[in-house]
């Protein structure tokens, strides 16, 4: 029961509120929720309600001028509040904070701190001690070790961090100046980390790294790669789901292919980002494979796990793209047939080597990106349409906005509505199904999962 508390522990007049806004990719998800852990063992508790927040923090993306603009946005908007509520504090995280630093601080002057991807073990110091501050270092020690033990947030499903940064540099990309070098994760700590999450509910893993297969931690007997890690977690009791995001084609070892065929724990999915199809512009991206190596890579990957459903990354409109090099990478997406896709039109970044180059044409781009999300749509709809009828798992998450109804993930990451009644938050249940509609599918239950 709330109420003022007779020998001074914290009263709910002591709670402060903490709201957290997460741009960009999953990883940012990850360092939000252990952000708002930090700061949840000095008395922040989450709210959805940015206008009753003594905190505000925002964790942002640099990946594309659009997703660095809306910091811009949203502190402008923040302006208001914070007049109305003078002790208000700001935060910016994230790769803004990572690459713009103190000019955050003299553009806003909303803003009170400045964290970046590196530093954010040490935010809750930050927050105490006042005063408009910036730390942006890469610390020698490691982050994880100093924040306070995870908690389940998201229900079953959660992600782990276990490799960050990238030694890539692609032309187009901030990421390895925003993240830093590759650092691997020890197996040790993943281990204990993801067994504290099954400890928690969580049944479903997703390994996070910006280049997670190039993951090489120090475990027992030297240094493992990607696929002993899976397999490893693999054993842990409870665990019924492992999934791993971003992976670099040329980081797909052996080893990493024959574990999708022999470990049922590792979901069919695989999140496989190409770039483009034209040989000329993936040399000029800097991205060290062709066309050629990533369609045989694929083949060896199907002949592992035949009904893997793969996803890709397209950036169109790169400098110096003809109309010739476009159909290339429209041919590539024919020849593999993806089951998703994200794509984007290219944007110019401060800092990286493609930015110098002289654009492609905005309507031209504009074009084709149109194009190229038309052909993804259709296979993306085709994947769904060869599911309808099969017996699928799926993980339930949620319920669903229907009375009676859950809502969960497939093996193969569609998104499934399943009319089940009896239906429990983190069952896994096999289903058939029955439709595909835009985004997801809907299916009835069979019986508990094999
Ligand atoms: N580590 C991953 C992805 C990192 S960023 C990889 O190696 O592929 C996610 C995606 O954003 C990239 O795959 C790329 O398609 C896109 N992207 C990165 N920089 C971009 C830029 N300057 N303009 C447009 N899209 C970009
Ligand atoms: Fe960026 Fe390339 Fe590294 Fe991916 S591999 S994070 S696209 S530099
Ligand atoms: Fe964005 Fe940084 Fe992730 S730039 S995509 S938040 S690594």
């Amino acid at each position: 029961m709330p109420g003022p508390s007779p020998d001074g522990a914290t009263r709910m007049t002591d709670v402060k509120k903490l709201f957290v806004k997460t741009y960009g990719c999953q990883m940012n998800v990850y360092d939000s929720e252990r952000m708002a852990e930090a700061l949840g063992a000095k008395g922040y508790v989450t709210t959805d309600v940015v206008e009753e927040a003594d905190m505000v923090l925002l964790n942002t993306c640099h990946i594309r001028e659009k997703a660095s603009e809306k910091l811009y946005s949203d502190l402008g908007r923040l302006r208001a509040l914070k007049a109305e509520r003078p002790g208000m504090k700001v935060g910016v995280a994230g790769c803004v904070a990572q690459a713009e630093g103190e000019e955050i601080l003299r553009r806003s002057p909303v803003v009170d701190l400045v964290v970046g991807p590196q530093a954010y073990h040490r935010l809750p110091a930050m927050v105490e001690g006042g005063g408009r501050v910036v730390d942006t270092d890469f610390p020698v020690e490691d982050k994880f070790t100093l924040l306070p033990e995870r908690k389940a947030l998201r229900g079953p499903t959660a992600f782990l961090t276990v490799q960050e940064g990238c030694d890539k540099f692609c032309a187009f990309c901030v990421v390895p100046y925003t993240r830093g070098a590759e650092v691997s994760r020890p197996v040790a700590r993943l281990l204990d980390e993801a067994r504290g999450l099954v400890m928690q509910g969580v049944r479903e893993i997703t390994l996070l790294g910006q280049n997670v297969n190039a993951y090489h931690g120090e475990g027992p007997g030297g240094s493992w790669g990607l696929a002993r890690l899976v397999r490893e977690l693999a054993k842990v009791e409870g665990l019924a789901r492992i999934r791993y995001t971003t992976s670099h084609p040329n980081d797909m070892d052996d080893d990493l292919i024959a574990a999708h065929g022999d470990l049922r724990e590792l979901m069919p999915y695989l999140h496989l980002p190409v770039q483009s199809g034209s040989d000329r512009i993936l040399k000029a991206m800097n991205r060290k494979h062709t066309a050629e190596s990533y369609l045989r890579l694929v083949d060896r990957i199907r002949a592992a796990r035949p009904d893997i459903l793969l996803s890709s990354d397209f950036i169109v409109g790169f400098p110096g793209e003809t109309d010739a090099d476009f159909r290339a990478t429209l041919d590539l997406i024919r020849a593999v047939g993806f089951g998703a896709a994200f794509s984007f039109k290219y944007s110019a970044r401060p800092g990286t080597p493609a930015a110098e180059k002289p654009p492609v044409a905005a309507e031209e781009a504009d074009a084709r990106l149109q194009e190229l999300q038309g052909l993804i749509t259709a296979q993306q709809h085709a994947a769904q349409e060869a599911m309808v009828g099969r017996e699928v798992q799926v993980l339930y998450e949620k319920t669903g906005r229907k009375p009676g109804q859950m809502v969960g993930k497939s093996d193969h990451l569609h998104a499934v509505h399943v009319e089940h009644p009896e239906g429990r938050v983190g069952q896994l249940q096999r289903v058939r199904v029955t439709a595909s509609a835009a985004n997801s599918l809907a299916a009835e239950p069979v019986g508990p999962a094999s």
